[in-house]
């Protein structure tokens, strides 16, 4: 990697837990994500390969990225973006959500990428909290053989938060959609004018200027937008990457998440960039049109290594053996896991199956706040299936009890971290206290995760789940809080309470319980209309498995739903201290 400036320090905890990396360096994630490689042989190389839904494609080498991000990059300029400024990204997984990324960050403006899955009111306190002027999205995407309407629910969170000036359109799937006059600019037009020259110089920022924001869920309220920065990020998910998976010039990776996510941040968009690696990005769904599509896509684009989720696994391992095995997987040399606990039987599916006894799986632990992978194994380290083994170099992890003392062996405690690594969030955007609160105020000096765990007689660590009320469902990071107040948001909720319970596909699933306001009678169809709501606000992930209709909640004395004994409730285990409860 390269720096315009070397730092004058490595770590800077004089101002803990708000800590500096590289302090006085100065560089741009961009300088080693494209422009580097084009002084080398990997200017022709083959950046990224993608393909569409609907089977069509397009790639891009080093050269030919540069070249779109620095026209986008001068777009953005004559919109006025400066360093400073967050835009909103709200694409569907297409190479210009990468590339309007990669823009922003050249010229030195944040990016607040919105998963593609989010709908109206998620998007609208996105766009409210980072107060952007410019959000960047799409006339739709495809997704299982139909039209998902970004622009129309893009639309209706403008109306909401209108601090949006400037709205640029990629035209993907070509339908009718409204256009505002001196708003909504189509991206294909803005590309073709003389402002989006293709030379634009790469914007020299402090290692500690802030790359983006990415808003995650956490135990209350709103979604908090944790901070990563130029420096500390570019370093670590360059060095996890290029150990974890020991890239190599002539690999092709995939990553199977979603760039809105943190994980395709860092492992589809900057990391492999700044590896030189070639990516490979899939625009729909893994079954459309038959179950065979991801091993299809493997086969014939000769995929080496292969990252993706517990859900997707066990989502494709219900359709048999016959649809992998119908295809040549002999390209792949390792495989990856992330996002939740894997289950043994989908971890031996994968390892037999997929990977054919030949490719060690990399289960990796990590987190939106940690930036890249945290306790994973090598390539070369003895595997335990559903564990993620140790932590990567220099990173310090433990499971310690409510007094911050290390549990014994074997023991479930909380997850935390010990030190500070350079990958790490550096704050909340605009809420340092909420930083600190969610963190550190219960160990102090470590990192709070938010995870339990336990470490078996090697060292190995078994990351179990959450302890707060934040539920992975199918692999997706949700709060309790914001399937919560959509639910209240719609007029006949007067109160709601959401809990995760298990659920063999997505690991977890949502479950709702509703008052109704008076006077409102609950029939057959509420329930559906609840749900769909949910859907309509917060996105279809959020969506309630299960609504049910009480008359009341158990709340603490002080008015806290205690989601814990709906929970145990729920299923039939005992139902604990019950006597802070106040029915
Ligand atoms: C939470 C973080 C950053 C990756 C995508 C998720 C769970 C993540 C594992 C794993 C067990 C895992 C944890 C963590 N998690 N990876 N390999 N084994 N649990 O990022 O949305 O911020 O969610 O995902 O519970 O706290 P995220």
């Amino acid at each position: 990697m390269e720096w315009f400036q070397k730092w004058d320090k490595v770590l800077d905890d004089s101002d803990a837990p708000f800590y500096k990396w590289f302090v006085g360096g100065k560089t741009n994630i961009v300088h080693n994500a494209i422009d580097r490689h084009l002084k080398t042989h990997r200017k022709n190389k083959l950046a990224l390969i993608w393909v569409g839904e609907p089977g069509d494609s397009r790639t891009f080498s080093y050269f030919a990225l540069n070249r779109e991000v620095s026209k986008f990059a001068n777009v953005l300029k004559s919109m006025g973006v400066k360093k400073g400024d967050i835009v909103t990204i709200y694409l569907p997984r297409l190479p210009e959500q990468m590339i309007a990324m990669l823009a922003c960050a050249k010229i030195g403006a944040a990016h607040s990428v919105v998963y593609g899955g989010f709908s109206v009111e998620a998007l609208a306190e996105r766009i409210e909290d980072a107060q952007s002027r410019v959000l960047v999205t799409a006339d739709g995407g495809w997704l299982r053989g139909k039209i998902i309407a970004l622009k129309d629910i893009a639309d209706e969170a403008m109306a909401r938060q209108p601090t949006v000036e400037t709205c640029i359109v990629v035209k993907r799937t070509g339908q009718d959609i409204y256009m505002e006059a001196g708003r909504d600019y189509w991206y294909e037009d803005l590309m073709s004018l003389p402002i989006a020259g293709p030379i634009c110089e790469t914007e020299p920022t402090d290692a500690e200027d802030m790359l983006f924001i990415l808003y995650t869920s956490g135990t209350t309220g709103r979604p908090k937008g944790v901070i990563h920065t130029h420096g500390g990020y570019m370093v670590f998910t360059y060095t996890t990457l290029k150990y974890v998976f020991d890239v190599k010039d002539e690999d092709r990776w995939w990553c199977a998440a979603d760039p809105g996510w943190i994980t395709g941040h860092s492992y589809i968009v900057y990391a492999p960039l700044i590896n030189g690696v070639t990516s490979f990005m899939y625009e729909g769904a893994p079954t459309h049109p038959y179950p065979n599509r991801w091993w299809q896509m493997i086969e014939n684009h000769g995929i080496t290594i292969l990252y993706t989720a517990p859900t997707a696994i066990r989502g494709l391992m219900r359709f048999g053996d016959s649809w992998p095995n119908r295809h040549n997987l002999g390209s792949l040399r390792l495989l990856g896991t992330v996002g939740e606990p894997i289950n043994p039987e989908a971890w031996k599916w994968y390892y037999t199956v997929i990977g054919q006894e030949r490719c060690p799986i990399m289960d990796t632990w990590w987190q939106t706040e940690t930036g890249g992978f945290m306790i994973t194994p090598l390539p070369i380290t003895p595997l335990k299936p559903g564990s993620a083994t140790r932590p990567f170099f220099g990173i310090d992890v433990d499971v310690v009890d409510d007094e911050s003392q290390p549990v014994p062996t074997g023991e479930e405690g909380y997850l935390v971290v010990k030190t500070p690594w350079p990958g790490m969030l550096r704050a909340v955007y605009k809420d340092p206290d909420r930083y600190r609160e969610q963190y550190w105020d219960k160990f102090k000096t470590m990192y709070q995760t938010g995870d339990s765990a336990r470490k078996d007689e090697d060292g190995y660590v078994w990351v179990i789940g959450r302890m707060d009320d934040v539920i992975k469902v199918s692999g997706y990071r949700l709060g309790t809080a914001e399937v919560e107040s959509a639910l209240v948001s719609h007029p006949d909720v007067s109160e709601a309470a959401a809990i995760g319970l298990p659920h063999e596909l997505k690991g977890n699933a949502i479950h709702a319980y509703v008052i109704l306001r008076a006077g409102v009678e609950g029939d057959e169809n509420l329930a559906e209309t609840l749900r769909d709501h949910v859907g309509h606000e917060m996105g279809p992930i959020a969506k309630p498995e299960t609504i049910t209709v009480v008359d009341t909640l158990p709340k603490t004395r002080s008015g806290k739903i205690m989601r814990r004994l709906l929970k145990a409730r729920a299923l039939g285990l005992p139902e604990g201290d019950v006597s802070t409860l106040e029915e």
